[in-house]
C-alpha cells in the first residue's frame, strides 16, 4: 500500500507511478482510509524545509491507521533540491509511534514549489523540464530497489542530503515550523474572480469563500496548492509572492 500527500502534484505523480510499477494501490492521506492489512507500506510526500510536512507528521502521530508491528515502511520523498536529514526524522517518527519497521528511504528530485521567501521561486522552464525528464527513470529505479530488497537487517538510504544537512533539519526546520508556517499572510489580490478553485482544491479544506473572497483558516500545512492552482495567479502571501511563478505537476 502506498500512502501519499501532495500539494502540487509531484508526490502524487510519484505515488501513482510506484503504484503502477509495483502493482499496488495509492491512497491520499487526507482522504478517508480503511485499516491496513498490507505488510509493506510506502510513504510518499514532499519535503518542507528539510523535514516532514506537518500533515504527514500529524498523520503518523495521530495513528489514524493501525499497522501490524512487523509492517515494513519505506519512504520516497520528493524535493526541489535536497532533503537534509528528513529521512532520519521520518524513521524516528515511524519507530517512536510504533508503526512497525522503518525501511528504505529514497528521494526524487522534482520541480520546486516553494515561493514564500525572498530568493525562492519556481524553477526556470529549462530546469523544470530537466527534472521532469529525469524523474521517470529515478522512480523506476526506486521501484526496483523496493521490490527486490528482502533483508530486514539492512535498509537502503538513497537520498540527496545536500550540504549542512544536520543544520538544515535540526536548526532551520524547527525554526521554520515555528515562525514561517502562519497562513495569516495569505490573501486574494484584486485579480481574484471568486471562482473558488483555491477553496475546492485545498487538501485540508482550510479555505472558505466569504463574500466572494477566499479566507484561510488555521489548519494549513503550507503545501501552496492554493497559490499554484489559482487560474488568475491571484493568491498572494504578503508581499513575498510578488513576481513569483506558479507550478503544478503536468
Ligand atoms: C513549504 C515548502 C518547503 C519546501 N522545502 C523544501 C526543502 O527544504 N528542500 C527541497 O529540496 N525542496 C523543498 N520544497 C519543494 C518541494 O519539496 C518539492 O517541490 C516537492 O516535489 C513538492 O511536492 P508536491 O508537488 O507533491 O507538493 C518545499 C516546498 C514547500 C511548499
Amino acid at each position: 500500500m502506498i500512502l501519499y500527500f501532495s500539494g502540487t502534484g509531484n508526490s502524487r505523480w510519484v505515488a501513482m507511478q510506484l503504484a503502477s510499477l509495483l502493482e499496488d494501490k495509492a491512497h491520499d492521506i487526507t482522504e478517508t482510509l480503511k485499516d491496513v492489512t498490507d505488510s509493506k507500506i510506502i510513504w510518499v510526500f514532499p519535503i518542507y524545509s528539510w523535514g516532514l510536512p506537518p500533515v504527514v507528521k500529524q498523520f503518523i502521530r495521530n495513528q489514524r491507521l493501525k499497522f501490524h508491528p512487523e509492517t515494513v515502511h519505506h519512504m520516497v520523498c520528493t524535493c526541489g533540491d535536497d532533503i537534509g536529514l528528513a529521512h532520519e526524522q521520518w524513521r524516528k517518527e515511524i519507530r517512536k509511534n510504533h508503526l512497525g519497521v522503518a525501511g528504505d528511504a529514497f528521494s526524487v528530485i522534482m520541480p520546486n514549489t516553494y515561493t514564500l521567501m525572498k530568493g525562492f521561486d519556481v524553477d526556470t522552464p529549462e530546469i523544470k523540464n530537466q527534472k521532469l525528464l529525469a524523474a521517470p527513470d529515478r522512480v523506476k529505479y526506486v521501484a526496483r530497489q523496493i521490490s527486490s530488497h528482502q533483508s530486514h537487517q539492512e535498509f537502503i538510504i538513497d537520498v540527496t542530503k545536500g550540504s549542512w544537512a544536520w543544520v538544515k533539519t535540526h536548526v532551520i526546520y524547527p525554526y521554520f515550523m515555528r515562525f514561517c508556517m502562519s497562513p495569516k499572510p495569505f490573501h486574494a489580490t484584486h485579480d481574484c474572480v471568486a471562482c473558488g478553485r483555491c477553496a475546492k482544491e485545498c487538501p485540508l479544506q482550510n479555505i472558505v469563500m466569504i463574500d466572494r473572497q477566499p479566507k484561510w483558516g488555521g489548519n494549513c500545512t503550507m503545501c501552496l496548492r492554493c497559490y499554484h492552482t489559482c487560474p488568475q495567479h491571484a493568491v498572494a502571501y504578503g508581499k513575498a509572492t510578488r513576481c513569483k511563478g506558479q507550478y503544478l505537476h503536468p
